[in-house]
């Protein structure tokens, strides 16, 4: 490279090198109330352990982000979320590389990694089986426990649950609840076992005997 050129590549490269390392805030969340299986498990499940990704099956990259050990093994130091590959990559938006995790998500892994990515045990839930609206319950769920896969693009299998009418359709049709269960179709999100808690069911459940309305 010339001199002239190594200036115009300056000129050109600068900006877009800034503009690269324009970070979005991070709020602030309280490490004591994060639990890992409530807060920390579905969102991890939901946007990194998907198929042909860091699921049991594929282990891209040697990671398998399933349950509690396996998401430990490795890029999480206790302690230091800034140390910690698994929270680095979630935070430039590298992972998950299609659909980044806002950032009251990326929130929560870097709280519950600061305070010493522990395995919550029996951790208090605010579930209430009496809230059962599309808006303070369904959403929510399906933003934890779904969305990572169920969107564009690349929505598994074709389905777009960010979308009322997707999820009406599969709340009228007996899919949701099938799904949730496992049974007479593929357990959702997949794995070996329902990580959505009985009362979150329960609003789910609910929501459908009320004809799954847009409320
Ligand atoms: C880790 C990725 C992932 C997550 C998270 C996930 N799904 Fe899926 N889902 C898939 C894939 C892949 C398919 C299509 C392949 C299949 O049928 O197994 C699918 C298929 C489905 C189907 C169609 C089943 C059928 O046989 O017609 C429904 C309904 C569904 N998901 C609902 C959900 C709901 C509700 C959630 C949240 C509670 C969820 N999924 C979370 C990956 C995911």
């Amino acid at each position: 490279m010339n001199s002239f050129n190594s200036l115009a590549f300056i000129a050109f490269a600068a900006p877009l090198f800034f503009m690269s390392c324009k970070h979005e805030v991070i709020p602030t969340v309280d490490s004591d109330s994060i639990c890992f299986e409530r807060d920390v498990l579905p969102l991890i499940v939901s946007n990194c352990a998907t198929s042909g990704c860091h699921d049991a099956a594929t282990a891209e990259d040697g990671y398998v982000l399933t349950n509690y050990a396996t998401i430990t093994r490795k890029g999480v130091k206790a302690g230091n979320p800034d140390g910690s590959e698994l929270y680095e990559v979630i935070l430039e938006n590298e992972m998950p590389p299609k659909n980044p995790m806002s950032a009251d998500q990326k929130a929560i892994i870097k709280a519950w990694i600061a305070g010493g990515a522990e395995n919550g045990m029996n951790c208090s839930s605010d579930c209430d089986s009496n809230v059962y609206t599309y808006s303070q319950a369904v959403t929510p769920l399906v933003t934890k426990y779904c969305i990572g896969c169920h969107t564009y693009p690349g929505a598994s299998g074709n389905l777009d649950l960010s979308l009322h009418s997707a999820m009406k359709s599969i709340g009228t049709s007996g899919k949701l609840m099938g799904v949730l269960y496992g049974n007479g179709y593929p357990l959702m999100p997949p794995g070996n076992s329902q990580i959505m808690t009985d009362c979150e069911i329960k609003q789910l459940q609910k929501w459908i005997q009320d004809g799954c309305p847009e409320n």
